[in-house]
């Protein structure tokens, strides 16, 4: 059935077809180096490319998003069983990261017109165990992160903020991952990737830049020797694909954003899709709409060639995972009735506009003949 999609949900192929030349030829250099010490150079090159491109004094890369936001939380001090506040509407890894260094995910709601997480329901956790908040710039929407940065002061909180949809993304003229630490996934579904797993962090603070930096290295260090410590650098072929890809980065937001405009333009009214944050630039990593026909579209689109899907099923707070943490039905109930109605159209660096027409106009004809039944 998909063999020939008109518009397949992910295609990497396509998408690296555009910077093949120039990543082929950044792995060839990586060939040539001739120690760990090159390696450790290549690596550094990338990573002041990067912490220029966001306008933030450090970036770190390493092997994946989820590592990124353990790193950040631990070297925030961040403790067993010490809570942090995120969002239920975020993918799973996001509050693996707390539980996996034994905090606890406070899960709380988010505001309907944007996704992203509401700073009136953060105010409201917050109580002596919070430690820390990690906002989640969700499909590559900025959050309101200047009230969320107030709350964060007023409560002497670390903000860990999740760009891992957001490379690029910007709140007031200002890149996400700037705010607090920034975390970033360069997992290949992405819209700044390598191949497979890689991941990248944001800092301001020197302090907490040399923190990361030696938690990252596994060396005979005597002064490293008694902290715990896994490997978790960034594979040096990774930043070869990333570095390749750095210089295009703008041009590749802003593709997203033209299509984005274009399924805006063209969907019909009776379907809702995410709004963008306020003073913000969204970086559409996806495109959502939310609609109570959900798989009804989902299956127009995919007679017709077109491949839709349902990434989050299941609330994180509702999951047998966090059963422990005491959630019941209806306690976060923006999030649950998101999760019933969500889905993502694809987007690409490669898809051309023609198709989102189409696209749109399959959707519209079928909410038509759904309204004259
Ligand atoms: C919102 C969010 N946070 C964190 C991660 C974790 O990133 P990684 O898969 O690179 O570990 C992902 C990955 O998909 C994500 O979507």
């Amino acid at each position: 059935m998909f063999r020939n999609l008109i518009a397949p949900f992910e295609d990497y192929s396509q998408e690296n077809d555009f910077f093949i030349t120039k990543i082929i030829r950044n792995i060839e250099k990586v060939l040539e180096l001739k120690s760990e010490h090159e390696h450790e150079k290549y690596i550094e090159s990338f990573e002041k490319a990067f912490a220029e491109y966001n306008g933030s004094k450090y970036a770190i890369a390493v092997n994946s998003g989820t590592a990124a936001l353990e790193l950040a939380l631990k070297a925030s001090g961040i403790k067993e069983n010490d809570e942090v506040i995120l969002p239920s509407y975020t993918y799973i890894s996001s509050a693996l990261a707390v539980s996996n260094i034994g905090a606890i995910p406070k899960f709380v709601d988010i505001k309907h017109a944007t996704l992203t997480i509401d700073p009136y329901k953060i105010q409201e956790n917050i109580n002596n165990k919070t430690k820390a908040l990690m906002p989640v710039h969700i499909h590559g929407n900025p959050c309101e992160i200047d009230k969320i940065m107030e709350i964060a002061r007023k409560n002497s909180l670390a903000v860990i903020e999740d760009c891992s949809h957001a490379h690029g993304a910007e709140y007031g003229n200002k890149k996400v991952g700037n705010f607090g630490i920034g975390c970033f996934s360069c997992h290949s579904s992405k819209i700044f990737s390598g191949m497979g797993n890689s991941g990248l962090i944001t800092i301001n603070n020197a302090k907490i830049y040399d923190t990361i930096k030696k938690m990252t290295y596994v060396k005979n260090n005597p002064e490293l020797i008694l902290s715990k410590r896994t490997p978790c650098k960034i594979d040096v072929m990774q930043t070869a694909i990333l570095g390749a890809k750095l210089p295009y980065l703008e041009k590749i937001i802003s593709r997203r954003r033209k299509i984005a405009y274009e399924y805006m333009k063209n969907m019909p009214t009776d379907i809702f899709y995410q709004k963008e944050e306020k003073k913000s630039r969204h970086v559409y990593r996806d495109f959502i709409i939310l609609s109570k026909n959900r798989e009804k579209i989902k299956a127009r689109l995919h007679e017709n060639s077109i491949q839709a899907k349902i990434r989050y099923n299941f609330p994180l707070h509702l999951t047998e995972y966090y059963r422990y943490l005491g959630y019941k039905d209806g306690d976060l109930p923006v999030v649950e009735k998101v999760l019933k109605k969500a889905l993502w159209l694809p987007i690409s660096y490669a898809m051309p506009e023609r198709k989102i027409a189409y696209i749109c106009d399959l959707i519209t004809k079928y909410m038509h003949e759904y309204n004259s039944k």
